[in-house]
C-alpha cells in the first residue's frame, strides 16, 4: 500500500492519503495528551498497542454486525481504513461512575449505573470539547435527528458487545468514547479507535486501572498496562 501525503495530524494519530481516494492510512503515534493537551507525554509501544488492539476490536465488532471504517492492519503502527467524514461529536458511554462525570456530580468512582449513560461532547478544541445534549447537536447542525438515533443505537450495540468481550478478559468496562463517521456512500460507521486511550478498563478482581488514567493520573506502568490489555485480548479472541 503506497502512502501518500499526510492529510491530518492529531494528538495521537496521523492520516495519509492512499492511491484509492476512498481509503486512508492511519498511523498511531506514541504521543499521549490529556486535559486538552495541557499534559503531554510519550510512551514506548503505545502506538503499536493501540493499533493492534483497535484492529482486533474492530475486526471482532465487524464480525458481530457493527459497521466500522476498519479495512485491515498494515503493519505495527498503521492500519487502512475507509475515508469518512467524522461527526464532530464524541459519544461517551458509561456503565460505572468515573472521570468527569464523577467529578461533575460529586460522586465516587466505580458505582454501577442502573442504566447505560450516554454523554455527548462537541469536538472543538478551542472550547475544550464541551458536554452537549441532543438539542445542541440539532441546533449546531452536527447531525440530524435520524442520524443521532442511529448513532445512539450503534453506541448501545457496541457497548453490549464490548462489555462481553472485556468480561472475558477479566476487565470491567467502566466507560469509553467513540467517534462515528459517514462513508462516501452515506453509511454511518464506527471510526477512530477503541483502545486503552479511549476506554476505562479495570481489572475485575483488583480494580487496577489498565488504561490511559495511568498517564492522566501519573500512576506509572503505562506501557505495561497497554501490553497487558493486548495480551488478554489475544487470549480472549483465541
Ligand atoms: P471522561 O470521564 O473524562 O469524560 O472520559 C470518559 C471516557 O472517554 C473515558 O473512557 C476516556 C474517554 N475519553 C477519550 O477517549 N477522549 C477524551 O478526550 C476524553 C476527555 C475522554
Ligand atoms: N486526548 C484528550 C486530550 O489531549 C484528553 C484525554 O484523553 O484525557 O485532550
Amino acid at each position: 500500500m503506497e502512502k501518500g501525503k499526510m492529510i491530518y495530524e492529531g494528538k495521537a494519530k496521523q492520516m495519509f492519503e492512499t492511491e484509492n481516494r476512498n481509503e486512508i492510512i492511519v498511523r498511531f503515534k506514541d504521543d499521549a495528551t490529556a486535559f486538552n493537551a495541557q499534559k503531554r507525554g510519550s510512551f514506548k509501544l503505545k502506538g503499536e498497542m493501540n493499533n493492534a488492539i483497535t484492529s482486533l476490536i474492530y475486526d471482532y465488532l465487524g464480525k458481530k454486525g457493527i459497521n466500522t471504517h476498519f479495512i485491515q492492519k498494515l503493519n505495527e503502527r498503521e492500519q487502512l481504513v475507509k475515508k469518512v467524514t467524522i461527526f464532530p461529536i464524541e459519544v461517551v458511554v458509561r456503565n460505572y461512575s468515573a472521570g468527569s462525570m464523577a467529578q461533575r456530580l460529586g460522586i465516587e468512582e466505580g458505582i454501577k449505573s442502573p442504566v447505560t449513560i450516554f454523554d455527548l461532547c462537541y469536538k472543538n478544541d478551542a472550547l475544550n470539547d464541551p458536554l452537549i445534549n441532543d438539542y445542541h447537536v440539532l441546533f449546531l447542525g452536527l447531525a440530524t435527528q435520524e442520524e443521532l438515533e442511529e448513532i445512539y443505537q450503534l453506541a448501545e450495540d457496541i457497548n453490549i458487545l464490548l462489555i462481553d468481550l472485556f468480561d472475558k478478559m477479566n476487565l470491567r468496562l467502566v466507560d469509553f468514547k467513540i467517534e462515528l463517521g459517514k462513508t462516501t456512500d452515506g453509511k454511518i460507521v464506527l471510526a477512530d479507535e477503541i483502545s486503552p486511550d479511549t476506554c476505562r478498563l479495570w481489572d475485575k478482581d483488583t480494580l487496577k486501572k489498565l488504561d490511559k488514567d495511568r498517564f492522566r493520573r501519573d500512576l506509572g506502568e503505562i506501557t505495561e498496562a497497554y501490553v497487558e490489555v493486548y495480551k488478554r485480548l489475544l487470549k480472549a479472541l483465541n
